[in-house]
């Protein structure tokens, strides 16, 4: 099964460690594996412009096609943000909105009879997802929720492990999660669950 990891740091540090982490437990049990560094990438927020209910695709022309394109293919999406001022960072909320917008809109049509929406099957439909935070003191809820409240809207099964997948680092900027050893059991634990799930789903 094809899991990937969205990467909301603007740098090589705590969160990509951790999601490196799971991502190597499971390619070790034979999944395919995609690690995406949105620091990499250029994707604007999305804008509002509301044609993806006609045009069935974003139409903001940046990077977010391809990792767009990479979430649709995946069985699995894994999603991890160091928490800024409480939140998540605004790259990777700008790949939530835009794909949770062109993910429903490819699939439904705006149902302009009685103003109300009747949502059926969307893009995302029973994919697993499991969002992973990092912060150097507080904020972890906060931002895992912000991830976890996009699964509930989306359509997707949230995954979580034995504690909620935090972890604690990055003081003064330091990459230092290997020093969490909790943190790591818990993504430990957490890729158990998602191969456990993964390989019931493809049964
Ligand atoms: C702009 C900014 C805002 C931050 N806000 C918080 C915060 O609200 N709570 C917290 O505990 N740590 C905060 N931090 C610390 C980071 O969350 C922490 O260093 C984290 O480990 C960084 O992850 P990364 O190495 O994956 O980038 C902030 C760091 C930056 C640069």
């Amino acid at each position: 099964m094809k899991v990937i990891a969205l990467c909301g740091s603007p740098r090589n540090g705590n969160t990509e460690f951790y999601l490196t982490q799971v991502l190597n437990h499971l390619k070790a049990q034979g999944h395919e594996t995609s690690l995406i560094l949105l620091k990499d990438k250029k994707v604007e927020q999305c804008t509002g412009c509301y044609q993806c209910i006609d045009q069935k695709a974003c139409v903001v022309q940046d990077d977010f096609q391809a990792v767009f394109q990479e979430m649709i293919e995946a069985d699995c999406i894994v999603a991890g943000s160091p928490v800024y001022n409480g939140s998540i960072t605004p790259r990777l909320k700008a790949v939530l909105d835009r794909a949770g917008f062109s993910a429903r809109w490819m699939k439904n049509e705006l149902n302009t009879t009685d103003k109300k929406y009747n949502w059926g099957q969307m893009v995302f439909s029973r994919k697993l997802f499991a969002p992973i935070t990092v912060a150097r003191k507080t904020g972890q809820t906060f931002a895992w929720s912000q991830m976890a409240l996009w699964a509930g809207v989306n359509d997707l099964v949230l995954v979580g492990s034995n504690y909620w997948t935090v972890g604690t680092a990055g003081t003064s900027g330091s990459k230092n999660a290997d020093e969490d050893i909790e943190g790591a059991s818990i993504m430990e634990h957490l890729a158990d669950n998602l191969h456990f799930l993964l390989t019931k789903i493809h049964q």
